[in-house]
């Protein structure tokens, strides 16, 4: 079989599952570095087919169109984390590095598997209890108390499979959402905002973590990032500990989203906990393409391809705003105005909620 060398050259093609704006991004940065992109993605004339040297149009488990990328790409990286095991493993079987690995994957696809995973490397989270049956949601709800919020274990994004059971008439609604699938019953975390934290890591170890970004939802959705968030040296220091313990735990290769919740008080302890893991680029590292000399997508390609890791500092500050649905009509706007650079993912239907683009504005030098 061929074996991929540990630093792919310039000229060297990487394969990315999934055709959205995550996996543009990353083309967009690979083909800054003089690599070939292939993207495999059922939706034709996607995103990042777009501007990739090829798409393989197929579904993400059709063996075929996953032996040929695994034949056609000496490292093959991912834009989202619900890819099937066995796809991996057809990857490899094909002579592909698969980076970030299997089990980077099987953690970050599993809430349970996560925050078990989470707790033991040190990265604490909140309580939370296995959901199979009524009976194990009115025991969980007896030891976390409300209120709670029941997710379904695996497939959820952007707020989608969750419920939030605040009073007694909302069990029953919230265990029929989660329509017979496997949940996790998680106490509410007493936050006062939300942070996140990117990362990476090379296949030799290295590790590499931008500053943190604060984080503003609306509808489960992110919203708005602005970064490098204002926190104290502990809080900053506590949010690298848990990055560094999540990437060596995972043995990761690659960039990696943490999503955080910061309790710590004003004069306190820094008290962070992790509300869940991405094993890929995030839509709160978007800020880094305007914040910092190596953004989150060019530090992944970095990474995957046996690149020494670019440089985390922040240059300046970066206000991230998604546009979802027909906010992107505010192109012509935006485009008119000098403090902010627009990032358009070339997506033809703006249905509402659909992340269409985002805009980075730029506050001013550090
Ligand atoms: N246990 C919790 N306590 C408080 N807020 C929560 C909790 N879980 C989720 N949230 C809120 O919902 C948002 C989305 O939840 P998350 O688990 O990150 O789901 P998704 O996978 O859809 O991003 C979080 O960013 C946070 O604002
Ligand atoms: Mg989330």
């Amino acid at each position: 079989m061929r074996r991929t060398p540990a630093t792919l050259p310039p000229g060297s093609t990487l394969g990315i599952v999934g055709g959205g704006q995550l996996g543009r991004m990353i083309s967009q940065a690979a083909s800054r570095l003089g690599f070939d992109v292939v993207i495999l993605e059922p939706e034709p004339d996607s995103p990042a087919g777009r501007v990739s040297a090829r798409q393989i149009t197929a579904a993400y488990d059709d063996p075929d169109a996953l032996g040929e990328l695994g034949r056609l790409c000496p490292v093959v990286t991912f834009e989202f984390e619900n890819v099937p095991a066995a796809s991996l493993e057809r990857l490899a079987a094909a002579g592909a590095r698969v980076a970030p690995g299997p089990r980077a994957l099987a953690v970050a696809q599993d809430r349970m598997e996560e925050k078990t995973f989470l707790n033991g490397a040190g990265a604490p989270t909140v309580d939370f209890v296995a959901v199979d049956d009524l009976s194990d949601l009115q025991h969980g709800l007896e030891r976390l108390g409300l209120p709670a919020v029941l997710k379904t274990r695996r497939e959820g994004y952007d707020g989608k499979g969750q419920a939030w059971i605040r009073s007694a008439d909302d069990i029953a609604p919230a265990f029929e959402a989660m329509a017979g699938r496997p949940a996790v019953l998680e106490a509410a975390a007493p936050f006062v905002r939300e942070l996140s934290v990117i990362a990476a890591r090379s296949d030799d170890g290295r590790t590499a973590v931008y500053p943190l970004g604060e984080n503003v939802h609306s509808g489960g959705v992110l919203a708005v990032t602005t970064a490098p968030a204002l926190a104290s040296d502990a809080v900053q220091r506590r949010a690298r500990a848990i990055a560094e313990a999540v990437l060596e735990g995972l043995d990761y290769v690659g960039v990696v989203g943490i999503e955080l919740f910061d309790l710590s008080a004003d004069d306190g302890e820094a008290v962070l906990l992790v509300n869940e893991i991405a094993p890929r680029v995030h839509n709160t590292g978007h800020w880094t393409q305007d914040g910092c000399v190596c953004d989150q997508f060019e530090q992944h390609v970095r990474a995957v391809m046996g690149w020494p890791l670019g440089p985390t500092e922040a240059h300046a500050r970066v206000e991230m705003t998604n546009l979802l649905g027909d906010a992107v009509e505010q192109w012509r706007d935006l485009a008119a105005k000098d403090d902010v650079r627009l990032h358009l993912y070339g997506k033809a239907e703006a249905r509402p909620g659909r992340k269409m683009a985002h805009v980075n504005r730029v506050l001013g030098p550090i």
